[in-house]
């Protein structure tokens, strides 16, 4: 079974989820029953994956208790603003059929809005009237994160960012822990992109495991809570069997050897994303 993570505010969060972003709709709901038969206790949702009403429909049917799956969402830019990001609250919530999220965060910052403070007090209404436990961001960088804290005195207990073995971010890292915000990693596999690099197959054969397996642990052993998607249920269960074993000293000063910088980024640099008009 996955370990505990806790965050600033007391709360706990499963280190290892499903992500599930990028499952079609119509594959959605078994893809989720098959991940909580596996044992996954955390989901990440967006309302931008479309998915939400699917994952809602798979959580209501399942045998585990509401209360023992840890549920995030998240609210995309186009719902930025105060009331806006309130009522896009509401509807996750109704879409995935839960009266409270465990997580709900700021899925971007959309600088060129100007409104991602202004959806931060939103956040912090939310969390008051209790229809959210605990509030963070995905995509932001130092200075935002710092903007934030300024304004409002209230620190993201978590950032959701991409990062994997190949995109290490050590610098923004040390100042998630310096200010107690958990990392959280997106794309934690590198979209698959690192898994035939030399060293991950070289330790994942030392260990008897998949290179996935290895990048899976290192994250865990980083402290870093992670959201592996797979649109296929045998690596999904993959994806959970990464507890039994630890990796070596020497394995994690190779992987640290591997990290490429923003040359290793795959997704867009959220400062100069264009809002997509959907
Ligand atoms: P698939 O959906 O066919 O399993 P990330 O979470 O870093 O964005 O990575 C997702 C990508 O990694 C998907 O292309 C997924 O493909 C692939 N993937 C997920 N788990 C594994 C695994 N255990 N082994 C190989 N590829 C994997």
């Amino acid at each position: 079974m996955g370990g505990l993570i806790e965050f600033s505010d007391g709360q706990e969060i499963p280190q290892l989820g499903f992500g599930v972003a990028g499952i079609l709709p119509e594959n959605t709901q078994g893809m989720v029953e098959a991940a909580l038969d596996a044992g996954y206790r955390m989901i990440d949702n967006a309302s931008i994956y479309k998915n939400e009403v699917e994952v809602g429909r798979a959580l209501a049917k399942s045998a585990v208790a509401a209360d023992d799956i840890f549920i995030t969402s998240k609210v995309w830019p186009l719902d930025f603003g105060f009331d806006n990001v309130i009522k896009a609250c509401h509807k996750s919530l109704a879409d995935l059929q839960r009266k409270q999220f465990d997580l709900y965060l700021l899925h971007w910052p959309a600088p060129s809005l100007g409104l991602y403070v202004e959806s931060w007090k939103a956040l912090i209404e939310l969390r008051k009237l209790g229809l959210v436990k605990s509030i963070g961001v995905s995509n932001f960088y130092p200075n935002q994160l710092q903007e934030l804290i300024d304004e409002t005195g209230v620190v993201p207990v978590i950032n959701q960012i991409e990062l994997h073995p190949y995109y290490q971010r050590r610098d923004e890292k040390k100042f998630h822990n310096a200010h107690n915000i958990v990392t959280e990693c997106w794309s934690p596999l590198g979209r698959a992109t690192c898994l035939e690099d030399d060293v991950l197959v070289g330790i994942a054969q030392k260990h008897g495991k998949t290179p996935a397996q290895i990048v899976l642990r290192w994250q865990i052993e980083q402290g870093n809570v992670i959201i592996p998607r797979s649109r296929n249920v045998g690596r999904m269960q993959q994806n959970f069997d990464v507890f039994g074993f630890a990796l070596h000293d020497e394995d994690k000063a190779k992987i640290v050897g591997l990290d490429k910088g923003l040359d290793g980024r795959l997704g867009p640099d959220f400062d100069l994303e264009e809002l997509p008009n959907d």
